[in-house]
């Protein structure tokens, strides 16, 4: 392991004003999205809507630093038979690759999921680095319910995730550690505080149990918010201040950045909640995104899987990229969504 060489990556991966792009989504939730905007999941409509970003030159030069890609897309090549990969390192931005295999249900443990995906990782890091991914991600997901998550839950996936990690550094990949709780239920956010706050003691006592090197990772967590069911919603300050004070608590400063998730939020939320955590300032890590969908679900309308929209939705990607690049430095302000788009 090169522990320079994984830390100098992790900082790339959080530069100033940049963030990483999730377009990583499986071959099943990928579906879900073009169902939606009555796209057909075939491979090469995967392809061509995922060029389509690529090749958008200034926002992936300027905002984007890296792109977590899906087994699939790491290994295709655009309409010219130029490898995407090879698209994304052409823009300055480094290829990442999702790993795991996806959650699980836990046995007797109705309603809690545990991520699969530890068998033979070692040879595909290898074979993923031969590829060119400098990075990696694996995401746990903890649900918030009545009586859930359990210990045996939150253990669980935090011992995934370390035993990946460690993996990924043995490898010189730098893992993304992605414990995401959701933000699905009708849960206040002091439950959330409180979840995301035993969640990611867990997953820093088993990274350092695991012997991985928190210079050389990234951590991807939820923000700190109500569940989208919960009758009370927070403002955007509230939400700010509850996940500066657990990431504080919780996340050694030799983490060198944290990337968020936007875990459902709309477009907007995700890039207010962004801003007004950097707005807090004094930070011990960079803070920026690692978006999905607050990234993706503007492109993905404007395009509709037709050739003629190309322009106006990396026109619609490259104005999100931009508004949450603004906020990776605390500097957006809602006027400023009229102003560009
Ligand atoms: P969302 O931003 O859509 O939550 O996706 C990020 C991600 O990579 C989830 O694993």
């Amino acid at each position: 392991m090169n522990l320079d060489g994984l830390n100098a990556i992790a900082k790339k991966m959080v530069a100033k004003g940049k963030g990483i792009l999730a377009a990583d989504e499986s071959t099943g939730t990928i579906k879900k999205r073009f169902d939606k905007i009555g796209v057909a999941n075939t491979e090469e409509n995967r392809r061509d809507y995922r060029e389509m970003m690529f090749r958008t030159g200034k926002a992936m030069r300027e905002h984007i630093s890296g792109v977590i890609l899906f087994d699939e897309t790491i290994r295709q090549k655009a309409k010219d038979g130029t490898p995407l990969v090879k698209l994304i390192e052409d823009a300055g931005c480094i290829p990442g690759i999702k790993v795991d295999a996806g959650a699980k249900p836990l046995p007797f443990h109705p309603g809690e999921l545990v991520t699969e995906g530890l068998d033979g990782l070692r040879d595909r890091f290898k074979d993923y680095h031969k590829l060119g991914a400098r990075f990696a991600k694996w995401r746990a997901v903890i649900d918030i319910g009545a009586g859930i998550p359990t210990y045996n839950c939150v253990q669980a996936n935090a011992h995934a995730l370390a035993r990946y990690a460690a993996l990924a550094q043995e490898n010189d990949i730098v893992p993304i550690v992605e414990p995401e709780v959701l933000m699905d239920g009708d849960h206040d956010i002091a439950r959330c505080a409180d979840v995301t706050q035993w969640v990611l003691k867990e997953v820093f006592e088993q990274l350092f149990v695991a012997d991985v090197q928190l210079e050389g990772m990234v951590l991807k967590p939820n923000m700190v918010i109500a569940g989208k069911k919960c009758p009370k919603q927070n403002s955007v300050e509230e939400v700010a201040r509850a996940t500066v004070r657990i990431l504080k608590d919780c996340v050694p400063a030799a983490v060198p950045g944290i990337a968020f998730l936007s875990g459902g939020q709309s477009d907007e939320d995700a890039t207010a909640h962004l801003s007004a955590i950097n707005a807090i300032g004094n930070l011990p890590w960079a803070v920026t995104f690692s978006y999905g969908r607050a990234l993706q679900a503007a492109p993905q309308a404007a395009w509709a899987g037709k050739a003629e929209n190309v322009a106006k939705a990396q026109a619609a990607f490259a104005h999100r990229a931009l508004m949450n690049s603004l906020a990776a430095t605390g500097q957006w302000k809602a006027s400023d969504e009229k102003k560009a788009a």
